[in-house]
């Protein structure tokens, strides 16, 4: 299978970055954010739990598109793909990283917030990047900069995105999505807080509606 460097045109515009720290509660999670409209979900690999959490909702929640965050070296890749992660997300870019990202059918979103490392991993092909940390990097206006001389490049912005500031994200022209912790913070994903987390993501997903 061709490598699919980056998330497809339909791709999903909110995406939702959880932690967590009881892979049983990892399935119930992925309902509460479908029921609320959100069809993604990045599990970061920061806890103990995670490869389980990811494998528990590849396999009785298929259909939530099921990302893997925080990557910062192959064999977590390895791991997460094996777990049935069907999307990778790192903070940054290495080149150990994108040079280990060609052997994995998954499409990578390798993080970036200069011109110049945006620059590089669009040398390597990627065309979507995620944009982090987004609100400390300079948030909209910096993306507004980069649309000028890098007109062929989207972003995901992650890092300080709250439902507030989320929808003047996605109006402009070079975001395709926009990710964060928001939707699923992990005090509710603890407190297995299932119908709390659907309202949250139901409130963001209307944001998608307007894009
Ligand atoms: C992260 O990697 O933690 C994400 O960018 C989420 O950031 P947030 O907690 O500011 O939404």
């Amino acid at each position: 299978m061709p490598k699919k460097f980056e998330l497809p045109n339909n791709s999903p515009p909110i995406i939702p970055v959880v932690v967590i720290e009881n892979a049983a509660k990892a399935p119930d999670l992925a309902r509460a954010l479908l029921a609320g409209g959100i069809k993604s979900v990045e599990v970061t690999l920061r806890s103990p739990a995670a490869i389980d959490a990811i494998r528990a909702i590849s396999t009785l929640v298929p259909e939530i598109v099921l990302g893997a965050g925080t990557i910062l070296s192959p064999n977590q890749m390895d791991r997460a793909a094996k777990a049935g992660a069907s999307f990778f997300v790192s903070p940054g870019a290495t080149n150990h990283l994108i040079d280990a990202a060609i052997q994995f059918e998954q499409p990578f979103l390798f993080g970036a917030s200069t011109a110049s490392e945006a620059m590089a991993l669009r040398e390597h092909g990627y065309r979507r990047l995620k944009f982090f940390p987004a609100e400390s990097a300079g948030g909209k206006s910096t993306l507004k900069g980069l649309e000028g001389p890098l007109p062929d490049l989207s972003f995901c912005p992650t890092g300080g995105i709250n439902q507030t500031n989320a929808e003047e994200y996605l109006t402009l022209p070079n975001v395709f999505s926009v990710g964060g912790s928001w939707i699923a913070p992990s005090n509710l994903i603890e407190a297995g807080a299932w119908a709390e987390i659907t309202s949250l993501a139901q409130t963001a997903s209307r944001l998608a509606t307007k894009i």
